[in-house]
């Protein structure tokens, strides 16, 4: 394997390959890394140096809205007759809020990376009131929907779905990037069933500790909680929270009383349900220290400890990067997979606000 002019001309080993080899172990792990190298490659160039784009609103033929955020409205929108989900950020609730650099940083990673479980940025650009974030249209709906219709996966699926989770964090981490926000909201199926990770807001380049408060209660690790500084093992913490409440129904540590929730984490003591099978149990154990020290994903083998636990060992991880395994469940085609919400007119200032705040972006 030579030099690399794109991550995705990285050939990985086929499954059939993989089962004929002897050592072929190494090999994926070879041709992994290689994969990795030239991803690192990619993301520095276009972090250091954003593309500006020549698009406009006016560009776009805007739907309806598909989702609500604190800061943003997400609405489907056509460009070109190609769909995408176009989150609509105003600039002032942000400048209010103090979230100036989680946007700007929002946006210079969304730009620069490339990943087929995590929607793509396709444009963005900014007017007088508002910043905008065209982004691939995850079709198959919130995965928060779906699971709340269905109120638990079984193992198999939560290994297919987490498996996903677990090669986006392994790629994110070794571009230094630290997520922070793993939940089931953030999570979206493709029309063809696979994952697409979206919310970028809290997601930091970080090659050190850091030590913002930020996050969802539920999923906060002790480290987070007690503002000692943190690194990306916090997202290894939140892949075990994650694990659980796929698998139960319910999350570890809930309450209704936000400061109980985190009474709960620091305790870090849980109870398994009796159907968890003794694998499953053992890795949320594992991903569950409340010492980053003692966390998987954060020791010596870094994400392999999780990719070679007994409970992935049927996991085939290049076939699945290769989306060659079948999805569980398949989201119906042609039905609306989101939620209806109250439109409203964006409402545009006749000056550019804040220019100096948004100039990156
Ligand atoms: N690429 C996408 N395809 C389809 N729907 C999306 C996409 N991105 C976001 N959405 C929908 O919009 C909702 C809000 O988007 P997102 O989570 O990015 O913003 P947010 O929670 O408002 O973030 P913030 O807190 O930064 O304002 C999502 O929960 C989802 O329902
Ligand atoms: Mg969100």
């Amino acid at each position: 394997m030579g030099n690399c002019s794109t991550a995705s001309s990285v050939e990985l080993p086929s499954p059939e390959s993989q089962q004929s080899q002897t050592g072929n172990e190494n090999e994926n792990e070879n041709e992994i890394n290689m994969y990795l190298k030239c991803a690192k490659q990619e993301f520095d160039a276009k972090y250091a140096q954003p593309s500006k784009q020549m698009v406009k609103l006016e560009d776009f033929e805007l739907e309806r809205t598909i989702g609500m955020g604190m800061f943003s409205r997400v609405m489907l929108a056509k460009y070109e007759n190609k769909l995408l989900a176009l989150k609509i950020i105003e600039k002032h609730a942000i400048v209010e809020y103090a979230q100036v650099e989680c946007i700007l940083s929002e946006k210079r990673i969304l730009q620069a990376i490339n990943f087929p479980f995590i929607v793509s940025l396709v444009y963005s650009f900014k007017d007088n009131s508002h910043l905008y974030l065209a982004l691939e249209f995850a079709s198959g709906g919130e995965m928060f929907v779906h699971f709340n219709h269905v109120k638990k996966f079984s193992e198999d699926q939560v290994r297919f779905y987490v498996a996903q989770i677990v090669l986006i964090l392994e790629y994110l981490h070794y571009l230094s990037i630290i997520y922070r926000n793993l939940k089931v909201e953030e999570i979206l199926f493709a029309a063809d069933g696979y994952l697409k990770l979206t919310d970028f807001r809290l997601a930091k380049v970080a090659h050190d500790r850091t030590f913002t408060l930020c996050g969802t209660p539920e999923y906060l690790a002790p480290e987070i909680i007690t503002g000692i500084g943190y690194n990306k093992s916090v997202d290894y913490w939140a892949l075990g929270i994650l694990i659980y409440e796929l698998a139960a129904g319910f999350s570890p540590f809930q309450d209704e009383d936000p400061m109980k929730v985190y009474t709960n984490i620091l305790r870090g003591t849980f109870n398994t349900p009796q159907h968890f099978s003794s694998d499953l149990t053992d890795l949320i154990h594992k991903l569950l220290q409340s010492r980053p020290a003692n966390r998987y994903g954060n020791l010596q083998n870094g994400v392999n400890d999780i990719k070679n636990h007994k409970w992935f060992s049927s996991m085939d991880w290049v076939s699945l990067f290769k989306k060659r395994i079948k999805a569980p469940y398949i989201p119906e085609a042609d039905k609306e997979h989101y939620e209806t919400y109250d439109e409203k007119q964006l409402t545009h200032a006749e000056t550019e606000l804040y220019p100096t705040e948004f100039e990156n972006f």
